[in-house]
């Protein structure tokens, strides 16, 4: 990656608060201050490293070759389904930010730490013009999305990758973050405390750490949808319950915890300052994406939890998936997207 010919969005990032230049980690100890521009792009600099720490490691990623983190999931083959998710939950994610830019004005540097294929990393992008966006996976195809996505919407220039482990690839990272967030992500961190203490460390003095986590499980459809037993969707969530603690259980280093994510912030050393919830709500009729979104997720679950669901609602779920069924999510016109996302933010002492 080349320094960008526009300096102006880069002359914008040098006159943020002095913190920005000045409370690296000793990375950046050969960098010239004063000399704007030559200062390296950090996203270019990031890149670079990531793939240092990808040829340490022999692969780009765990996830990418297909294996999983004990019971965790392969999201490179899910990363349409994710991408489609997160563009249908975009809403949302712009009111989150819009929150956080309450208490985070002008960021110089913000993480998306688990950022999948990069959704809401380049809508942070959008949404802070001054910031260079740093998205860390552990999944080199989900970042490459990431960077393309952030190429087509012109951002590429401010906008970097870390592949590898969460926490600890953010040691690659060369600047403290004004902003770290962490959507669904830390849950399959194996010690979540551990995790929240690592992110608050790359924190720099004032910035805030957001993680996104709990919420409601999202409804797409009826109580009673006019065949098989009523209740689907909550049946579904029982079994993505048991599922969801085998997948806790079997991560590495898996360390049992309360979910009190105030105190767990406040445990990590920061100051807890706001837990908010943020509706979506896509009544029927919904959009066709919205709609391809709903069928691509009952797919995944009935490949998921087809084998612990009784024969009836495995029918159920088979009329749904039906492009031919009048019935099925292809064609009712009474699908809707339901869901509230929690966020909790908190920020490091000065
Ligand atoms: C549920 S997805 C959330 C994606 C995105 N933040 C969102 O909210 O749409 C979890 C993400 O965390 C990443 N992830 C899971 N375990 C990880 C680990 N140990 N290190 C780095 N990334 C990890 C996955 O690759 C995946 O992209």
């Amino acid at each position: 990656m080349r320094w960008p010919a526009g300096y102006r969005r880069d002359l914008a990032v040098v006159c943020l608060p002095y913190r920005h230049l000045f409370c690296g980690t000793g990375k950046e100890s050969g960098i010239s201050f004063c000399a704007v521009a030559l200062w390296p792009h950090p996203s270019e600099r990031l890149s670079d490293m990531a793939h240092d720490h990808q040829a340490h490691h022999g692969h780009s990623t765990q996830h990418g070759h297909g294996h999983t983190h004990g019971g965790d999931v392969d999201w490179a083959a899910i990363a349409e389904l994710m991408e489609a998710e997160a563009e249908v939950c975009a809403p949302v994610y712009a009111r989150a930010l819009a929150w956080l830019g309450k208490e985070v004005t002008e960021p110089g540097l913000i993480v998306d730490a688990g950022s999948g294929p990069g959704v809401i990393a380049c809508l942070m992008a959008d949404t802070f013009p001054g910031a260079r966006v740093v998205a860390a996976d552990a999944s080199e195809p989900l970042l490459e999305r990431a960077r393309a996505r952030a190429a087509r919407q012109g951002v590429a220039d401010r906008f970097g990758t870390i592949a590898g482990e969460l926490p600890d690839s953010l040691g690659e990272l060369a600047y403290p973050a004004d902003l770290l967030w962490a959507s669904r992500s830390l849950h399959h961190l194996g010690d979540q405390k551990a995790a929240l203490a690592a992110f608050a460390a790359r924190l720099a003095p004032g910035g805030t750490l957001a993680i996104l986590e709990g919420g409601l499980p999202s409804r797409y459809l009826p109580r009673d949808i006019g065949f098989g037993r009523p209740g689907l969707q909550a049946r579904l969530d029982a079994a993505q319950e048991e599922r969801f603690a085998r997948m806790r259980a079997e991560l590495p280093g898996a360390v049992p915890e309360t979910e009190d994510w105030p105190a767990l912030l406040t445990a990590a050393g920061l100051k807890h300052t706001g837990t908010r919830s943020f509706l979506l709500d896509i009544p029927a009729p919904v959009p066709d994406r919205a709609r391809a979104f709903v069928v691509g997720w009952l797919t995944r679950t009935r490949d998921i939890h087809g084998d612990v669901m009784d024969a009836e609602d495995r029918a159920t779920l088979d009329r749904l998936l039906d492009p031919a069924d009048p019935g099925g999510l292809h064609r009712r016109p009474d699908v809707f997207v339901l869901s509230a996302h929690t966020v909790h933010r908190a920020v490091r002492p000065v």
